[in-house]
């Protein structure tokens, strides 16, 4: 069983607030779209598949307990929340990808005519959607990776890997992108080991990726940001897996900050470097990843642990949350849930 970190239940949203975890296991009510930016801004739900499902269903959830008297009050209305919930976060593409296809799917029920109940009916139904097609992505991410990273791997032997961030359960409807190919290897019975980065400063290894592999009895290990490169020399790793928040056209990916160290490192020892994400996550508008917007977060992020200020006092801090890891250092691969793509443009397999 993996962690349920969005319920969606009689039409009312919860989720698990990970600002919490793995300390208190706590679910908060999103009613609407006000609460879904708040609680995806200020991260307690988190990772760009969590973000869109999140953000679609708090406003599905502001729907269904709405009256609306025509349908174009109905268009309007969801053109502007969603756009509103673009905004939460900037660097994670997939609820701007939501936005823009779901906006004109409601502006064409209007223009067919469809009365304001139907298309507010129409609009919920397409984000429950979100929320069960994303695990079923997931799931062929795991299928594909696992296929690739073996394909790294003599027979027989079980693959050691590291990851970053946080791409499980909580990051996804469930499952996960890089965890889920993880996951994958583990139901072959190909997974010797997987090490997760801590992920400073919001600790989403430490915290959250940890508290998935114990709850499912992974075999896993943690390690401080800082000791990728010695585990790589030490521990021969086979494959590094992290997850996407956009990539651009070029395959240039944005992720979570420490991923491109990490991809550098991977490329001196010569160890495969995976990047596991939906096709939601690609934006085929930028040309490149110096186009991506970089989130900057608190500076209390870094200068403090747990409420204590630990950073000496009048220090000026940098926090982007996120990095540009070049194309040409995905050397194992984009793996997408149809198909596997080594950068420049070597497609490797196409289900
Ligand atoms: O700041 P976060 O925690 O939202 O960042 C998350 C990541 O960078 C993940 O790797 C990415 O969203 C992929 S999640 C499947």
């Amino acid at each position: 069983m993996t962690l349920e970190a969005i319920k969606w239940r009689d039409r009312k949203l919860t989720i698990l607030d990970q600002l919490l975890l793995p300390m208190k296991k706590e679910y908060i009510d999103v009613t609407c779209v006000e609460d879904g930016w708040a609680v995806i801004n200020k991260m307690q739900v988190r990772g760009a598949p969590a973000i869109s499902i999140v953000g679609c269903l708090s406003l599905a959830a502001e729907l269904a307990h709405g009256t609306y008297s025509s349908a174009s009050e109905v268009v309007s209305l969801v053109s502007k929340k969603l756009k509103y919930l673009v905004t939460a976060r900037p660097t994670a593409v997939n609820m701007e990808t939501a936005a823009k296809k779901l906006t004109p799917f409601a502006e064409n029920l209007k223009n067919e005519g469809k009365s304001a109940e139907e298309i507010v009916e129409a609009v919920i139904v397409w984000c429950e959607k979100l929320l069960e097609d994303d695990v079923v992505i997931n799931v062929k991410i795991g299928k594909l990776g696992a296929a690739a990273v073996l394909s790294h791997i003599s027979e027989g032997r079980k693959a050691r890997v590291l990851t970053h961030c946080n791409t499980g359960s909580l990051a996804t409807a469930s499952y996960g992108t890089a965890l889920g190919v993880v996951r994958a290897l583990q139901e072959a019975g190909r997974l010797e080991h997987v090490y997760c980065t801590e992920t400073r400063p919001y600790n989403q290894g430490s915290r959250l990726t940890a508290f998935e592999l114990v709850a499912e009895g992974l075999p896993g290990t943690l390690i401080c940001d800082s000791a990728a490169a010695a585990l790589m020399r030490e521990k021969g790793i086979d494959a590094v897996l992290v997850g996407a928040d956009r990539v651009a056209a070029n395959w240039d990916t944005a992720n979570k900050i420490g991923t491109y160290q990490l991809a550098v490192v991977a490329k001196h020892h010569g160890v495969p470097f995976f990047v596991c994400s939906p096709s939601t996550s690609i934006d085929q508008t930028l040309s490149g990843g110096a186009d991506i917007p970089i989130e900057e977060r608190s500076h209390k992020e870094i200068t403090d642990v747990a409420g204590t200020r630990i950073a000496a006092p009048g220090i000026a801090c940098w926090n982007p949350a996120f990095d540009i890891t070049p194309a040409e250092l995905i050397t194992g691969g984009v793996v997408t849930e149809t198909y596997v793509v080594i950068p420049p443009s070597a497609t490797l397999s196409k289900v």
